[in-house]
């Protein structure tokens, strides 16, 4: 599948990964700037902040608890949108998958 990270800059990093694994463990993967991922994917650093754009944001499931909480700590401004990318599940439905990167992560 591919997915698009755009910076606030506007660039954007397109990536053809395998519809497995966590959206974080792909952007890592392929060093894309912008997603620290700190804590490698155990919910305690939210790092890994990004913001899905429609229509994804709608198709994936709601964020649980867990997530919830660690996006308190987000260090960019928290938008309905938001999402820690090491709990979304890359699948063959997320091809197109376009997600924007806040513009710090600390
Ligand atoms: Fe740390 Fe996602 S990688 S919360």
């Amino acid at each position: 599948i591919k997915i698009h990270l755009v910076a606030p800059d506007g660039a954007e990093t397109a990536l053809e990964v395998k519809p497995a694994g966590s959206l974080m463990e792909a952007a890592v993967k392929h060093n894309v700037d912008g997603i620290a991922a700190d804590c490698g994917g155990l919910l305690t650093c939210a790092t890994c902040h990004v913001y899905v754009r429609e229509p994804f944001a709608a198709q994936l499931p709601p964020p649980g608890p867990d997530e919830l909480g660690m996006l308190e700590f987000a260090a960019a401004e928290r938008r309905p949108n938001s999402r820690l990318s090491c709990q979304v599940e890359l699948t063959a439905a997320l091809d197109g998958l376009t997600v924007d990167l806040p513009p710090t992560q600390y």
